[in-house]
């Protein structure tokens, strides 16, 4: 099962702030809905109250040890990837992320050309366990806060 991470990251290491993002990107947004359309998208609760509705067109199952009308729950990472069938994205937020590191053949970051404040950071990359294979420059348009980089990073070995 192919099981994908997809994160916007700036390069003080934040991805949130205030339960939102600390950006507004449209090109990556773009960007995020070509990655995961298909798959099944699983994420942390605060960042589904961030969405505010199941992401259409994936299947969407929330990761909390409460329930949520309209939408699959489950109470850990593991039962989450038990129960989806076929590609996998994970998509945040923080515990996600660090716990998704013992999972993901595959980390797509957005690193986002800025240094905003935020209370919710990315995970470290350990080097030993995922090699940088592609940089490629986003392009920004006006509507964009901030530059961007897509990066893709495999599992070595
Ligand atoms: N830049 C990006 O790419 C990106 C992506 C995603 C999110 N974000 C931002 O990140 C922030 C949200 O992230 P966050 O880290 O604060 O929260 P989160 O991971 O989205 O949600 C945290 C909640 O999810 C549940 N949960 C998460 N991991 C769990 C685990 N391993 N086992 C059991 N329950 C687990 C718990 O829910 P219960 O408390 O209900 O039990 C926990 O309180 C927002 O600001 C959002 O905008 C940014």
């Amino acid at each position: 099962m192919s099981i994908i991470m997809v994160a916007a990251v700036a390069k003080n290491g934040v991805i949130g702030k205030d339960g939102d993002l600390p950006w507004r990107i449209p090109s990556d947004l773009k960007h995020f809905k070509a990655l995961t359309t298909g798959k099944t998208v699983i994420m942390g609760r605060r960042t589904f109250e961030e969405v505010g509705r199941p992401l259409p067109n994936r299947r969407n199952i929330v990761v909390t040890r409460s329930t949520i009308d309209g939408v699959e729950t489950v109470p850990t990472l593991p039962a989450a990837l038990a129960l989806a069938e076929g590609p996998v994205a994970l998509i945040g937020g923080h515990a996600i992320y660090a716990e998704g590191m013992d999972h993901a053949d595959t980390i797509h970051i957005t690193r986002v050309d800025g240094a905003p404040d935020g209370d919710t950071v990315f995970p470290a990359i350990d080097p030993a366990r995922f090699r940088l294979v592609e940089e490629r420059p986003g392009e920004r348009t006006p509507r964009d806060d901030y530059g961007f980089t897509f990066e893709t990073w495999r599992r070595a070995g």
